[in-house]
This record gives structure tokens, C-alpha cells and sequence, in this order.
């Protein structure tokens, strides 16, 4: 088995990092090629595809945080993002984790729920008749995809339930529905609208919206991780950890900030693999608000050995086959880098990235503040900007830091006189 705690890979030349890459997952000369290329992984005939009024195309950095062990395997994870330090960060808190064993992770099967809202009925004799006609409409709606019927998944269950508005009772039902390793968001709205007729029928009512619901609760992803004391720095920062996470539970203003660094690690997997990212988020969201107040995602105690513990669950609706992971070439290369064989394992990394990216978020705050991380960085990209070359950067980043001006000009100051 591959071994992911590869070290230094951000010191090694991008010629290096791609063939450690491409040996761990075991690449293809074309899928090599497909990295290599500075495209940004579509044609703007396929972007032409995708949306309307397309344009043109519009890339962001790729990077695979390193070290993750996850259920005693090693993955590279594939990150897309925009902000410094988080690749850094995920690929920090996998290694403290890998220490005692890494993260354990389960997910729920890929069960997505469809709603279609019934007015102008009677409810209670209307839900009756549903439960009587539930096989019917389970079978309608399964005959709008061979595919998952043939893998024996597919609709599972319908059931109804009656909500208060201003503008009086409605009756929504559910139908739940098994999509295999797929999104499923598709599937879920053809079978909606397949069996809305047949709703009207059976209830007499009329049927207004037939949609997927995003809150994909049947969907729950859960990992947890150990985090040695000694490694994070001794009892008292494991401490002032928990600490930290208890201003986040109890805070919905830190809250919001807590889980958003948790959503860089879960979102910047699910960009690199092609997942619908807003639908993670909003789920994820809601989630976190299900106590009626908004709290962490993430939960932090410490073990009796003074080890810090870290868990994270969240509703996570991500597929390995179907929508953009199907037509992005570098999508498919992220998820073979990845080598995951299920929606349901992908599930189990994205959420362990999750808890490792909060966990060096939280360990930088409650320690040394992030701005010192964050300003080399920041710096690095403002030299950049400025028109250093490589051999040039480091430099200059060192001397903004020293100068404590970190800044465009300042960049660009120091880049006229570099020589002098
Ligand atoms: C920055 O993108 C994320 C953090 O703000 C998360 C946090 O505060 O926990 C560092």
C-alpha cells in the first residue's frame, strides 16, 4: 500500500510532485498529461456545454494535502482552492492524527429524499391513501431509471407529512430514494415529477413543486481522530482547544467562522472532485442549526490520557458517477488520484478533511494566531504579483516580513531594488 505521509512535498519541484502523484495513484500517461496541462481541466466548447452565455473558462489552484489516513488507508487528497495556507493546514492535522492511527469514518448509504407539495386536498384521508398506494408509486417511480432498479436501488419508501404555513396546512410528500454512488439530485427530480400525476390522482389535490431536498439527511457522514498531546504541544493547548471549541458551540457568530474553516477542507475536495459544493454547504448549514441554534459542526473532548478527540458529522450528498465528475477530465483524475470506489468512501474523506483542516485552524488560534501563517503566504502571492520570479520570492517574502510591511507596494518597492 502507497504510503501518503510524503515529506516535505511542498519543498519539491512541481516535476516532483506530479510523478510522486502519479505513482501513488498509479496514473496514466494521459492522466498525467491532464495535470500537466495548464488548462484548467475544460475546453471552453465543453464549458459552452455546461452553462449559458459562457465566455470562457476560469481555473484555480490544485494541490493534495498529504499524510491522510483514513480507516487504515492512505489517500492524497486532492484540494481546489483559492486561499492559502489550508492545503497546508489539512495536510498538518492529518499528520498529527496519523499518529494515533488516523481518522475512523463511516458514512450512511446514498439515500436522497424528493418532496412534491400537495394543496387543495384532504389531508388526513389524502395521506391515507398514499400509504395504501405506496408500492404503486414506489413502482412508477422506479421505472424512470433502469439503471438503479437493475442494481436493485432505486425508490425505497414514500411517506407524507403535513406542514403549518400562514397560507394554511399543506401535505408534502417524501419519497426516499436509494442513488448508489451517484448525487442523485437528477434521479431524485425525474422521479418526482413522474409520480406527481399519480398523486393528483390518488388525493384529489394539486402538486406544485417536485424537487430534490438538499438537507440530505439519510446522507450522514461521520469521522473522528485522535490528536496526541505531545504532538499538538502539551495538556494545556489541548486545553485551550476545547476551550476554543466551546466559544464556536456556544457562539453563533464564532460559529459561523468555526465551521466555514471546517467547509475550506470539505468544500476544496468537493471542488476537485466535481461535487455540487453549494448543495453540500447549504445542507451542511442546516445541519448545524438542527439543536434550533447554530452550533460547531465539530465536537472536541480530550481522552483520559489527555489526548485531544475530535469528531465532525455532517450531511454530505457527493457521487463518484454521474454530473460533472462525468464530463470534467480533471475531476476524474482527482477522484482516480484519490482512488475511492464509492460516493460513500469519498464521503468518508471529505469529512475527515473537514475535522483536520478545523483541527489546525482551531490549534493555530488557540496558539500562535493564523496572520503569521497566513502573511508568509500572503506574501509569497503578493511578490508574485508583483512581478518577482521564483528565485526572486523568497527573498523578498523574508523582507516583508522583517520590515512588517506586507503589501503590493511594498512588494514592488523591494522588487525595483532587489539587486541593489
Ligand atoms: C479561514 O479561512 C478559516 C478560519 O477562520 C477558521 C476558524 O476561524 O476556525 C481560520
Amino acid at each position: 500500500m502507497s504510503d501518503s505521509s510524503i515529506s516535505k512535498f511542498f519543498e519539491k519541484t512541481r516535476q516532483e510532485r506530479l510523478d510522486i502523484v502519479a505513482k501513488f495513484a498509479n496514473l496514466s500517461d494521459k492522466e498525467l498529461e491532464i495535470l500537466e496541462n495548464n488548462d484548467g481541466g475544460i475546453s471552453f466548447e465543453k464549458a459552452d456545454n455546461m452553462v449559458e452565455n459562457a465566455i470562457g473558462t476560469f481555473s484555480l489552484p490544485l494541490g493534495v494535502a498529504t499524510s491522510f489516513q483514513i480507516n487504515g488507508k492512505d489517500y492524497l487528497v486532492p484540494m481546489v482552492i483559492e486561499e492559502p495556507s489550508v492545503i497546508a493546514a489539512a495536510s498538518k492535522g492529518a499528520k498529527i492524527a496519523r499518529v494515533r492511527g488516523g481518522f475512523e469514518a463511516t458514512s450512511d448509504e446514498s439515500y436522497s429524499i424528493g418532496q412534491i407539495q400537495i394543496l387543495d386536498t384532504e389531508i388526513d384521508s389524502a395521506i391515507k391513501k398514499i400509504q395504501e398506494s405506496s408500492k404503486e408509486i414506489i413502482l412508477l417511480a422506479n421505472s424512470r431509471s433502469n439503471t438503479l432498479s437493475k442494481m436493485n436501488k432505486g425508490a425505497k419508501e414514500v411517506s407524507s407529512k403535513t406542514i403549518d404555513t400562514p397560507l394554511g396546512k399543506m401535505l408534502i410528500v417524501e419519497l426516499l430514494i436509494d442513488v448508489g454512488d451517484a448525487m442523485g439530485a437528477n434521479v431524485t427530480n425525474t422521479m418526482c415529477e413522474a409520480v406527481s400525476p399519480l398523486l393528483e390522482k390518488i388525493t384529489g389535490g394539486r402538486t406544485l413543486l417536485r424537487i430534490l431536498s438538499n438537507y440530505s439527511t439519510r446522507r450522514i457522514a461521520k469521522a473522528t481522530a485522535v490528536f496526541d498531546k505531545n504532538e499538538i504541544g502539551g495538556e494545556d493547548i489541548v486545553d485551550n482547544i476545547i476551550l476554543a471549541y466551546q466559544f464556536a458551540d456556544n457562539d453563533v457568530y464564532r460559529a459561523v467562522t468555526h465551521n466555514k474553516g471546517i467547509m475550506n477542507g470539505i468544500i476544496a475536495v468537493a471542488n476537485a472532485t466535481g461535487q455540487d459544493s453549494r448543495a453540500i454547504e447549504a445542507a451542511a448549514n442546516a445541519y448545524a442549526a438542527r439543536s434550533g441554534q447554530y452550533r460547531s459542526l465539530s465536537n472536541w473532548t480530550k481522552d483520559s490520557d489527555g489526548n485531544l478527540v475530535g469528531s465532525l458529522e455532517l450531511p454530505l450528498s457527493v457521487g463518484t458517477i454521474g454530473g460533472i465528475a462525468n464530463v470534467h477530465p480533471l475531476a476524474k483524475v482527482c477522484l482516480k488520484i484519490l482512488g475511492v470506489s464509492s460516493a460513500q468512501e469519498l464521503a468518508c474523506v471529505m469529512t475527515s478533511t473537514g475535522l483536520a483542516q478545523n483541527f489546525s485552524a482551531i490549534r493555530a488560534l488557540s496558539t500562535e494566531g493564523i496572520q503569521k501563517g497566513h502573511m508568509r503566504l500572503h506574501a509569497r502571492n503578493l511578490a508574485a504579483a508583483a512581478g518577482a520570479k521564483p528565485d526572486q520570492i523568497d527573498k523578498i517574502v523574508q523582507k516583508m516580513i522583517e520590515n512588517k510591511k506586507i503589501s503590493l507596494d511594498e512588494a514592488k518597492e523591494l522588487l525595483l531594488n532587489f539587486d541593489l
